[in-house]
């Protein structure tokens, strides 16, 4: 009878034409771009249009389309759905409709929430968009709610939906493993689906990362192309399904992956999906890139207009091999070298299993009372008192079975009953859903904090996959370990920013292993792959470039890789620069030339960290490579370029610049040169023009291979 009641509530609201009247329209909009809604004469909710900005005469002529805003699976769906619930009866469909929606602006910035209901069961579904509206990047997530008498089961719960009518479809993804992050690859989409996930829990981007763009049409290049460029802010399983249907339409279903994670949600809560983030440039990835980093420093990572310090730290240059004495003997180095800080790597904790290897510490976080013999707090002194800030490594969601955690906790560990242990890096995953699992990590954090003051950096590690994947604490909810995990994380991070909102912390996974916007908001960056092979980092950091500004990847020179000091410095100082290398093998002149560079990197740090980016050659296209940041008022630049592997008798053309303002002038200035080494710009030195530049462009780049510049351009007036 209810159920009656309500049908007949939502006719007579179709009747009446009142809030669920044909054509009423939402549009959600930023600078340049219009995502707009229609509801149907049947109530559905249809996105009419994604794109370049319409005016209001274009938009009042949109017809609703036949792409439903959010498609929920049981009813005429015959696709991916965005949405599938179970209801407490059994019935697992829903038919959704618009009710209403409501927006609210801060500062310029509106959140557009539109709320749907279903037709007959007491469900609600609140799609929010937040556009923001100088950085032109939409930011989406979804609330589903009910009041039946009973929990309901959700199997699907997508972030976002998003259609799409072209010719063609052409996908880049990042993807790869770990030491070979982000290979960007560029398919175009067939009939069918082609699904793009992780099912590793933990760790999780270590094969796939959260982010993809996509171009209609034609394959976009760096300046033309409709693009969108999209990412989930999600610290675990993720899917992006791209579907395309036999009329050559796309659907985009963003959010959570489903694979094993039915969700039981109770009378009256709310389940609240990540968001997906995305901007849409007509004018190739380079905007849309732009558009990312510029709400990435504003709204997407913790402190992103704030500066980052420079840093030396001792893993590449010590591995487990080190005692007080040697680390103080490295502040005195980290001084000399002029970087900010010291980065205390893993290794320095455990004693009835110490750390010296990495089967066997992990989770017991007391100072090695042999090797560190007067404790955390003297290094952080000791650092101080030469002058550098310490940082400290610490890996807080795992556990070596050899350790005192374990033999205290076996039940605070992911792990399946009746099934054999299963180690990666000889190691296992705590239950970080268990409360006490996530007191335990907070503990730990607050109490390395406290007792030991002037902490100033930590670098926070995850250094495996979940398997044999069983919550203890869970119980019979197993299918929401994967979604509770990475809540559970979440909820550590925010009771640890509470009390230290800006302490700078290093998201790192194994490398590259978490690479996502979920958990950058309590992060100030990210370490994006242990391999530090400075050929391999042009690829690798270029991959993150599409998605991440400068000042969140973490770049260090070490002995990895075997170009020319020059080289290696020049790559490390696209991103926030920092050493992870053995000093004492360098040369005086080695030493006298990182000096210098340290300098100029801080000099140069604020139009890197904060400049729009230009990828100008791209390493994947050519034997070389170079890229640009500009600062806002277009008065300062600097360019980076590499020759990696020329071939014989390769003549380079110029390379055009971009960004400039073509009527300001601009010094050219090749800077970062090895002592005693020429410029290798025959322009060095002179002033151009910044029409000039952008049309003529400069001989930047080397014949020779694994040789690379650094240039500067300053306005002069
Ligand atoms: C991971 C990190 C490295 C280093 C080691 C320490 O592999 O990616 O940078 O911290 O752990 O064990």
């Amino acid at each position: 009878m209810k159920n009656l009641i309500r049908v007949l509530g939502v006719l007579l609201l179709l009747m009446k034409g009142g809030t669920t009247s044909a054509q009423q329209q939402i549009a959600i909009e930023t600078e340049k771009i219009s995502l707009v809604f229609t509801v149907g004469t049947n109530g559905r909710l249809y996105q009419s249009y994604l794109g370049k900005k319409l005016s209001a005469p274009s938009k009042a002529l949109l017809s609703p389309g036949n792409g439903e805003a959010y498609v929920p699976s049981g009813g005429d769906n015959l696709f991916e759905p965005a949405v599938r619930m179970i209801h407490a009866d059994g019935n697992p469909s829903l038919e959704l409709v618009y009710e209403s929606h409501a927006v609210k602006n801060e500062g310029g910035n509106t959140t557009t929430s539109i709320v749907l209901k279903d037709m007959v069961y007491p469900v609600k579904v609140v799609l929010h968009f937040s556009a923001f509206s100088k950085e032109n990047v939409l930011k989406e997530w979804v609330e589903i709610s009910h009041t039946e008498k009973a929990p309901v089961q959700l199997t699907h719960f997508a972030s976002s939906m998003l259609h799409f009518k072209a010719d063609d479809y052409w996908l880049t993804q990042f993807h790869g493993d770990w030491a070979e992050e982000m290979h960007i690859s560029e398919t175009k989409l067939t009939s069918g689906i082609k699904i793009i996930d992780s099912k590793l829990g933990t760790r999780a981007n270590m094969y796939q990362t959260p982010a993809f763009a996509l171009a209609t049409n034609r394959p976009a290049t760096e300046e033309e192309g409709e693009v969108l460029l999209g990412t989930l802010a999600w610290t675990g399983n993720f899917q992006f399904a791209f579907e395309v249907d036999e009329k050559q339409q796309l659907r985009i279903v963003s959010g959570m992956n489903p694979f094993a994670s039915e969700y039981t949600l109770e009378t009256k809560k709310n389940f609240t999906t990540p968001a997906f983030i995305f901007t849409y440039s007509d004018m190739g990835k380079g905007q849309a890139s732009r558009n990312f980093h510029a709400w990435g420093r504003n709204h997407g990572v913790l402190n992103g207009n704030k500066e980052r310090m420079t840093l030396l730290n001792n893993w590449e240059a010590t591995q487990f091999d080190f005692d007080e004495k040697k680390l103080i003997a490295l502040f005195g180095e980290a001084k000399e070298l002029g970087v900010d800080m010291f980065l205390l790597d893993d290794g320095w904790f455990g004693n009835k299993y110490p750390r010296h290897s990495d089967n066997a510490g992990l989770g017991d976080w007391d100072a090695n009372k042999k090797i560190l013999t007067n404790g955390v707090s003297a290094l952080v002194k000791g650092a101080n008192e030469k002058g550098v800030k310490f940082g400290i490594w610490i890996e807080p969601e795992m556990v070596n079975p050899k350790s005192e955690l374990y033999e205290k906790h076996p039940d605070w560990v992911l792990k399946l009953p009746n099934r054999k242990e299963h180690y990666f890096r000889n190691q296992l995953v705590l239950d970080l859903i268990n409360p006490q699992v996530q007191d335990f990590v907070y503990k730990l954090v607050d109490d390395l904090l406290t007792t030991n003051p002037g902490i100033a950096y930590i670098k926070w590690d995850c250094n495996r996959m979940m398997t044999n994947t069983y919550s203890p604490f869970l119980k019979n909810k197993q299918s929401q370990v994967y979604i509770d995990y990475v809540k559970g994380f979440y909820a550590v991070m925010e009771r640890i920013r509470k009390k230290y909102p800006a302490l700078p912390i290093m998201l790192c996974s194994g490398g590259g292993g978490r690479t996502d916007y979920g958990a950058l908001q309590y992060f100030t960056e990210f370490w994006p792959s242990d391999n530090t092979d400075a050929v391999e980092r042009i690829f690798i950091q270029w991959g993150y470039s599409y998605f991440f500004p400068a000042n969140t990847i973490a770049a260090h020179i070490t002995s990895w890789g075997k170009q020319p000091l020059k080289f290696r410095t020049d790559v490390a100082m696209m991103g926030r620069l920092g050493y992870d290398i053995n000093l004492a093998h360098l040369s005086e002149t080695d030493i006298a030339f990182s000096k210098a560079a340290v300098k100029k990197y801080k000099e140069l740090s604020p139009v890197i960290g904060q400049g729009d980016l230009f990828r100008l050659i791209a390493p994947t296209m050519d034997g070389r490579a170079a890229l640009m940041y500009v600062d806002s008022l277009k008065q300062k630049a600097v360019l980076f370029a590499y020759t990696l592997h020329p071939r014989y008798g390769e003549n380079w053309s110029a390379v055009k610049l971009k960004g400039l303002d073509p009527l300001k002038k601009y010094l050219v200035n090749e800077t970062n040169i090895y002592p005693g080494a020429n410029p290798s710009l025959s322009e060095n030195g002179k002033t151009f023009t910044g029409e000039y530049l952008m049309e003529n462009g400069l001989m930047v780049s080397q014949s020779n291979a694994l040789s690379s510049a650094v240039i500067e351009l300053t306005e002069v007036k």
